[in-house]
């Protein structure tokens, strides 16, 4: 099949009317009409999206799709966007400050950056992310987690699982790993979970690399103090990208988790009889609730060949973890959820050089969560969630949001 640069027919937005468990049936339409197919982008310009997972696949490992802004065409519309020519690429928020040395804080974000420049930051940080790391972690996760499992007693019979329990077990673990110390928690959440300005978050890096300084730990701010490798610039942007992400995407995954299995007695029973279930659960949790409809854009540098389909160069690709992770080419029953099913090799974290960093350590937040959860409350029951209904999506990049989750603790009512 071939793809022309100019596609004479009218290109599609993403279709908003999916929910995390139960994604549109129109990515299941594209999937069945090939491998990449036309995606109108968010500025107007036409590109291709990757939904069949051996398609994902190569356009994530290709050094030939860019991550850089620049490099992503211009269509119409694309002026009114902030950030200018760079807007397509979707930078998280609005840039820093420029810096003395004319660059940004910003420009070094983990996501807009190929090749050695990428790696560089990335191998700087990528040591307290490890397999290890995160297990090391575990006990403290657990007893910060009997902490929120006590918070939630207090405050029952009703609560909203995302507010009163997977948003502070994400951000405390979040503080814990980056090295953010138990005083700023509070600012923390108001900068990094609430709204701020690029200035204030900055302003707020600032004063904690300041006094960080002065009290090593075992954390991402004391590894990127010692290193002699990093700059200013270079360390406050590492850091702007790591306080904001992944955080809310961990609080997602146990808020949905929680969903999927309340609203599934059968799965939910497998895991109440047997919790040693959970380790495969959370992956499988990561495959039919992926938040991400589409990852960051790439654009092709070449001409490139995927999946024997041309890509021009310049195209704009989006791959679709949440059509991947259902591609009846890779996974069997795709549209079941099967907590006992290998579900390993799902794009829930994306994959290649730029797949998620802090995945280990947000495995093991997911599991313990999940686990604490459902062997504090035997009577846990769902009373309303709004991720059940369509929500507009709140990313430049299309991520489905967790919304409220109000459970009863006791089963009653
Ligand atoms: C369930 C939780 C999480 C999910 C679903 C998730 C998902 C993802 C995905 C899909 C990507 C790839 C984006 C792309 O290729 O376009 C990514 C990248 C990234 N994630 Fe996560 N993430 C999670 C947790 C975390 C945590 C806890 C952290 C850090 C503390 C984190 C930090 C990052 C960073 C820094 C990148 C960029 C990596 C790079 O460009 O080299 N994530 N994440």
């Amino acid at each position: 099949m071939t793809i022309p640069a100019q596609c004479p027919f009218h290109a599609r937005s993403l279709p908003g009317d999916g929910t995390p468990l139960s994604p549109s049936p129109q990515l299941a339409q594209w999937r069945e009409e090939g491998a990449l197919v036309p995606l109108d982008f968010q500025d107007g310009h036409e590109g291709l999206v990757a939904t069949h997972y051996e398609a994902a696949i190569a356009v994530l490992q290709d050094p030939r799709f860019s991550m850089r802004p620049g490099r992503m065409p211009v269509g119409p519309g694309h002026a009114a966007h902030e950030g200018g020519a760079e807007s397509a690429a979707v930078p998280l928020e609005a840039a820093g400050e420029l810096d003395e040395s004319g660059r940004r804080s910003d420009d070094l974000n983990l996501l807009n950056l190929d090749g050695e420049e990428h790696s560089k930051l990335r191998r700087a940080v990528t040591g307290r992310f490890s397999v290890r790391q995160a297990r090391g972690r575990e006990p403290w996760i657990r007893a910060m987690i009997a902490e929120q499992i006590a918070q939630l007693r207090a405050k029952g019979p009703v609560v909203d699982l995302w507010r009163d329990y997977a948003m502070p077990i994400s951000a405390r673990t979040h503080c814990h790993v980056i090295g953010i110390p138990d005083h700023h928690y509070p600012r923390f959440v108001e900068l990094f979970v609430e709204e701020s300005t690029a200035q204030q978050k900055y302003d707020f890096i600032r004063a904690l690399l300041e006094e960080r300084r002065e009290t090593p730990g075992e954390d991402v701010i004391t590894d990127l103090l010692d290193n002699p490798d990093l700059d200013r610039v270079e360390i406050e942007g590492l850091l702007r990208l790591l306080m904001g992400a992944g955080r809310d995407s961990v609080a997602y995954l146990i808020a949905t988790a929680s969903v999927a299995l309340l609203t599934d007695p059968a799965q939910l029973a497998i895991l109440r009889d047997d919790p040693e279930e959970i380790r495969a659960a959370v992956e499988e949790f990561m495959r039919v609730g992926a938040m991400f409809v589409t990852l960051f854009a790439r654009t092709a540098t070449e001409d490139v060949v995927v999946e024997g389909i041309p890509v021009a160069a310049g195209t704009s690709v989006a791959v679709s973890p949440v059509a991947a992770n259902r591609d009846p080419g890779r996974w069997e029953r795709p549209e079941e959820f099967d907590v006992t099913r290998d579900a390993f090799g799902h794009l829930g974290f994306g994959y290649g050089i730029h797949g998620c960093i802090g995945q280990q350590v947000a495995r093991v937040e997911i599991r313990e969560a999940i686990t604490a959860l459902l062997e504090a409350f035997p009577a846990l029951t769902l009373v309303d969630a709004e991720q059940l209904t369509p929500q507009p999506f709140a990313h430049p990049v299309a991520v489905y949001e967790a919304g409220t989750v109000s459970v009863r603790l006791d089963g009653r009512g």
